[in-house]
């Protein structure tokens, strides 16, 4: 695929860092984002011991690394998610976006989902940045299978919703580089409701079996619109 500039906000995290990871062992360039300098660039270190120096990984600001790509992830806590995009919004004007965002809290009972006034963290986003091209995504892929030294993840389909067509187009291809096959696209931006709270079963299976679970789409290999997608070498 072609190759893009991607900033991954909250990228010191473990979400962040696995996808930034993915992203960059595929060839596209990285901008991990972050409020504190020193650990956007602990984080790019940790990258490039494994991919070595010549991976393009870089660090920035939150709203530097945003400014500076074409694609834009948003990795950080619920809590700092409104936050943040309502103090990067003008820069996120024209590009796409990718939310990852789980809103969740745990109880005796293990996790369960939070009310989100918009019904989902992908449809909050767009609300606060209207210009851009919002998409949601990698959801249920567990950081820790991100980070994994597996070439693939293909046991699992990433899946992807968003209203904007060519967005969902490019976040299926970077989906790529964590399945080997492209993303679901699994339609508009609002079937958000419904993938943000199975994390939070995803999470409860995990513990009940002491795996990494994530979700297959059965049925796909017969569709005749299914194409694989070669990720960037
Ligand atoms: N962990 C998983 O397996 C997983 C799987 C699927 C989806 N997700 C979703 O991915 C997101 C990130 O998950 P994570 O486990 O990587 O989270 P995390 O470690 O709690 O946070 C990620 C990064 O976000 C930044 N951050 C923390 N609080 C913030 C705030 N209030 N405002 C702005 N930035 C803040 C921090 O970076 P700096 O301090 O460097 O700024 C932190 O390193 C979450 O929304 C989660 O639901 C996680």
């Amino acid at each position: 695929m072609e190759k893009q500039t991607i900033a991954v906000l909250g990228g010191t995290g473990p979400q962040g860092k696995g996808l930034a990871y993915r992203f960059a062992k595929h060839g596209h360039s990285v901008i991990i984002g972050s409020r504190d300098e020193a650990r956007g660039a602990e984080t790019v270190a940790e990258i490039q011991a494994r991919l070595g120096s010549a991976s393009e990984v870089t660090a920035a600001a939150n709203s530097a690394a945003a400014e500076a790509a074409d694609v834009v992830v948003i990795a950080v806590p619920y809590k700092g998610h409104a936050p943040l995009l309502t103090e990067i919004a003008s820069v996120l004007r024209g590009k796409v976006v990718i939310d990852c965002v789980n809103p969740l809290a745990f109880d005796q009972k293990g996790p369960h989902s939070l009310d989100v006034e918009e019904r989902s963290a992908a449809e909050e986003c767009q609300r606060l940045v209207p210009e851009a091209q919002v998409t949601g995504a990698f959801h249920l892929v567990s950081a820790v299978n991100l980070w994994s030294e597996d070439e693939y993840l293909d046991h699992e389909d990433i899946l992807v919703c968003g209203d904007d067509k060519d967005a969902k187009a490019v976040v299926a291809e970077l989906a790529a580089t964590v399945s080997g096959r492209l993303g679901v696209d699994v339609g508009p931006l609002r079937m958000a409701r419904y993938i943000e709270p199975l994390t939070a079963m995803i999470i409860s299976i995990n513990k009940k079996y002491k795996v990494r679970a994530g979700i297959t789409i059965s049925g796909l290999e017969n569709s005749p619109l299914l194409q694989q997608a070669v990720p960037a070498s």
